[in-house]
């Protein structure tokens, strides 16, 4: 049985990794092997080209090396855990993925379309995460909240204006396949923001349970299993 690729999307201190933990804990008490991971990141060499990205340097980092790097730690990771683990059943819950590129280096950077484009379909080809939850808040206040965490990483570093680009380019996402994500409004607290992120999540999980009998015989042998006497 096929698992699922949950993907967090947002700016910095929209409540990505608060909202992960929780999600995490939700389908773990249903039954479900759930992995958590990140990008970049997720694996000891995307870890590693993470530090390089996020380490604030004095080099100026040309916005082509950015753009290179962060999809050289993709495929590493979407490679060796995310496809992997679905493979295996599980539920994999990224705290971002592609949208990031298209909201930074996109919208904030101004890489155009059409070049991220096609590295995105050198580095993943079509392979998609099954939802997308896209958290919605003003980015001075997402900037606040992340600020109260500590010193700023380089991406963090950016100016206002930088994030503002980015949440309209997550927004230009969002737009191009609404049915694709789970559209959050991240300003309340974080337990008015986990009622909606567990609806949209109860939903994928209603949506999906057909589709998770591959064939008609698989769902035969699931309905003969329960017949029996077998089961506790
Ligand atoms: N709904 C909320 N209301 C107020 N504070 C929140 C809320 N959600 C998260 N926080 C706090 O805001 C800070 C940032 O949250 P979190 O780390 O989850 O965001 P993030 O989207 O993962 O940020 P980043 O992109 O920088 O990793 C944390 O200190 C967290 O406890
Ligand atoms: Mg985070």
């Amino acid at each position: 049985m096929k698992g699922l690729f949950i993907a967090l999307e947002g700016s910095e201190g929209t409540g990505k990794s608060t909202q992960r933990e929780l999600l995490s804990k939700y389908l773990k008490e249903k039954g479900f092997t759930v992995v958590q991971t990140r990008e970049p990141g997720g694996t000891p060499l995307a870890e590693d080209i993470r530090a390089m990205l996020l380490t604030p340097r004095e080099e100026h980092v040309h916005k082509k090396t950015e753009l290179a790097l962060f999809f050289a730690a993709r495929v590493q990771h979407t490679e060796m855990v995310i496809k992997p683990a679905i493979e295996r059943g599980e539920i994999v819950i990224c705290d971002r993925w592609l949208d990031s590129t298209y909201a930074y280096q996109l919208a904030g950077r101004g890489i155009p379309r059409n070049e991220i484009d096609k590295l995105a379909s050198w580095a993943v080809g079509d392979f998609r995460p099954d939802l997308t939850y896209l958290f919605r808040l003003d980015p001075e206040t997402g900037m606040a909240r992340a600020a109260a965490r500590g010193k700023p990483d380089r991406m963090e570093g950016e100016m206002m204006d930088f994030f503002h680009r980015v949440a309209d380019g997550y927004m230009a996402q969002y737009e191009l396949a609404p049915e694709r994500y789970g559209l959050i409004d991240a300003a309340g607290t974080i337990g008015e923001v986990w009622e909606l992120v567990k609806e949209r999540m109860d939903k994928l999980l209603e949506d999906t349970k057909p589709k998770r009998f591959k064939t008609l015989e698989e769902l035969k042998s699931v309905v003969r299993f329960l017949q029996s006497e077998n089961w506790p």
